[in-house]
């Protein structure tokens, strides 16, 4: 494998907070007739990845290049790749050939593989299997049977840098940290599309492999009974199971006075024995995207507050909302607490948001600056039906 640890890429897409860096995994099967290459590095490390590959191997052996998916930190080398050997002919989706000519002005022997196709080589047998939108239409994955590998691109994903290779050979605590940047990289990236991804679990479930490795091109490998638990882990985040009273918060506050509100919220839970998460944007801080909706994704109950600007939503609150609906699965209890000074409708334009996408166990409560304990009685209530497992 050909790792490269990002430590540089501050925001991954340019929008996700990854101060845990990435890494970008590409894979090298070596036959008897030639070497075959799975996914390359991020477009602008194309002339470090081909210097890396040549204290390796020979470029000129490279027969066949695999792209599973042509988002550019996965495709980004290809150009190189071609360039320093023309002769290779690359392997993936029918709609990846466009994108590759598109992208980077390249033509290269492209052959088309069609779902279940598999390819003979040197001794071995490579199995494609298309998995739509996992993230993107063109995705599909790899099975080496030989070595019984599963190369599965963005699937099983993660952020971070990690000091070994395969997930057990990880410090609990190291472990403990890659469960949570699989889980940020699920709900940033994939968990829009929650339901392909229970279509092609299932898909690849009934493909009878006989998986002993899993190798995605982010982050930690997996073998050995890890192989199990993380496809386990992946269905449960597709299918939205929540971890059970797990409560986010995220509130904006110019003044404080949203912050009082959220105080008395906090000490009422944790009296209640439930600590909850929470993300404040306030004059001192200003909360990641991309761990928001980490948590918010397995979260059973979503707590939103936010102020009043120009009399319509605090700006970042209505982004976080219109991510959130985008991402986060439309099950959570979901309560909207409004703030205003003089006026405004922001409780209604962000129940419009969440109701539109099929949100349904939603209220709203609004009051006036300096007013939260004459609605404190309704937010009780609400967050007593939390508790009770019943938002
Ligand atoms: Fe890691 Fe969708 O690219």
């Amino acid at each position: 494998m050909l790792q490269y640890k990002d430590h540089e890429t501050k925001y991954f897409e340019g929008l996700w907070h990854i101060p845990e860096g990435v890494t970008y995994n590409s894979f090298i099967l070596e036959t008897k007739e030639g070497l075959v290459v799975f996914d390359t590095w991020k477009r602008s490390l194309g002339r470090l990845y081909i210097d890396e590959f040549s204290k390796h191997f020979d470029v000129r052996d490279v027969k066949y290049l695999v792209t599973h998916h042509m988002e550019p930190d996965h495709s980004g080398s290809i150009p190189h790749l071609l360039a320093s050997n023309p002769r290779i002919t690359v392997l993936g989706h029918a709609l990846s050939k466009g994108m590759i000519e598109s992208f980077y002005q390249v033509k290269p022997v492209f052959k088309a593989v069609k779902d279940e196709e598999a390819l003979r080589i040197g001794g071995f047998t490579i199995r494609f299997i298309h998995t739509p939108w996992l993230h993107w239409p063109e995705t599909m994955i790899s099975y080496v049977e030989e070595e019984r590998t599963l190369l599965t691109c963005d699937v099983f994903g993660s952020y971070g840098i990690p000091s070994k290779l395969y997930l057990d050979e990880l410090s609990v605590k190291e472990q403990t940290d890659f469960s949570h940047y699989l889980i940020k990289y699920f709900a940033n990236i994939i968990g829009h599309f929650r339901d392909w991804v229970v279509k092609n679990l299932e898909k690849i479930s009934q493909s009878n492999l006989n998986v002993s490795t899993i190798l995605p091109a982010h982050g930690v490998l997996y073998r050995g009974e890890d192989v199990a638990r993380v496809i386990e882990k992946y269905r449960r985040l597709a299918t939205g199971e929540t971890v059970p009273g797990k409560t986010i918060i995220v509130y904006t506050s110019m003044y404080g006075f949203v912050s009082d509100m959220i105080n008395a919220i906090i000490e009422f839970l944790e009296r209640n024995s439930v600590k909850p998460v929470v993300h404040g944007f306030t004059d001192k801080e200003r909360p990641d995207l991309s761990e928001i909706l980490a948590e918010a994704y397995q979260a059973e109950n979503v707590i939103l507050a936010t102020a009043t600007y120009e009399a319509k939503t605090f700006p970042p609150m209505k982004h976080i909302a219109e991510l959130l609906i985008e991402k986060i699965p439309a099950s959570k209890n979901i309560l909207i607490i409004a703030l205003y000074g003089w006026g405004g409708k922001a409780g209604a334009e962000l129940e419009e948001l969440f109701i539109k996408q099929g949100f349904k166990n939603l209220d709203v409560i609004e009051f006036r600056a300096g007013q939260h304990q004459a609605v404190w009685r309704q937010v009780e209530e609400k967050l007593s039906k939390f508790l009770r497992g019943n938002g």
